[in-house]
């Protein structure tokens, strides 16, 4: 493509679940900025169609964990794009608290949203994704999949879980389909408001890291760019820092 001014993602057709905030809806503004067509879902209903509209996308109300729902809505973003090309797996929730005060609700709902979120979307998208030429699939884990931290026993389950379960993708599928994840540190999006809300808080989190910094959305939305084309054409597999050193100690 070289000196042509065509997006990298032209004739691509994406689905991006989690895209009514954060790093899913940086994702979408940068894939759209680059050409994809795109089918945007989010449990936000109002939020999707909302950002759906601005960015000339096809935007659905769904959550992620309702495998019905999913099966459907899917169908009906491959019938709007006329097929699919790539999944971005962002939605996920997130609650730090103590494994002691951990309500088993709270687990069981990372886990159906962040790990069982990805498998409903990847297993109703699978057929369109078989009819594409190079397919990619990328999910959004956390260095909290890498790493133990304090009061996240059930969100890095989901994490640690969302690695493997990308990595055993990668094999299954290839060498026609890629699956590869990424794993963000703390990135200023609505889940870490508590954080970045509170300058001591931010201080310290910039300070814990190589890079001084918290990370924004941007830094995920490229580096989703990456394992989207054929930059990363082979790699697969494989679970990106993006994180400004965090995974490191
Ligand atoms: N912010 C961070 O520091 C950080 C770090 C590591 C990993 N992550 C992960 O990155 C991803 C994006 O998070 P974010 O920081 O942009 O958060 P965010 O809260 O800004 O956005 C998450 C989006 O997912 C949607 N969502 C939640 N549950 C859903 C469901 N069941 N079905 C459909 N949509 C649902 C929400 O409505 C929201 O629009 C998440 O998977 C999160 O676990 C975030």
């Amino acid at each position: 493509m070289g000196g042509s001014l065509a997006g990298k993602l032209e004739n691509r057709r994406i689905l991006i679940t989690g895209a009514a905030s954060g790093m899913g809806q940086a994702i979408a503004e940068l894939f759209a900025a680059e050409g994809a067509g795109l089918a945007l879902l989010d449990r936000n209903e109002a939020g999707i169609t909302e950002i759906a509209a601005t960015l000339k996308a096809h935007g659905f109300g769904c959550d992620v964990s309702a495998r019905a729902m999913v099966m459907d809505v899917v169908a009906k973003a491959a019938d709007a794009l006329g097929g699919i090309d790539g999944i971005i797996n962002a939605a996920g929730i997130l609650d730090i608290t103590p494994f002691a005060k951990l309500e088993p609700e709270s687990f069981d709902r990372m886990l159906a949203v962040n790990l069982t979120g990805p498998f409903n979307i990847i297993h109703a998208a699978l057929p369109f994704l078989q009819q594409a030429a190079r397919a990619t699939i990328v999910n959004i884990a956390s260095v909290s999949g890498l790493m133990p931290m304090a009061g996240t026993a059930g969100y890095s389950a989901s994490k640690a879980g969302l690695l493997m379960f990308t990595k055993c993708l990668g094999l299954d599928l290839g060498p026609n389909i890629r699956a590869n994840s990424i794993c963000p540190g703390v990135i200023k999006t609505e889940m870490t408001r508590y954080l970045w809300e509170n300058q001591e808080h931010t201080e310290r989190a910039a300070a814990r890291v190589a890079l001084n910094r918290l990370g924004v959305v941007e830094d995920v939305a490229r580096a989703t760019l990456f394992f989207s084309t054929e930059d990363s054409g082979f790699t697969t597999g494989a679970a990106l820092p993006v994180d400004g050193g965090f995974s490191w100690r």
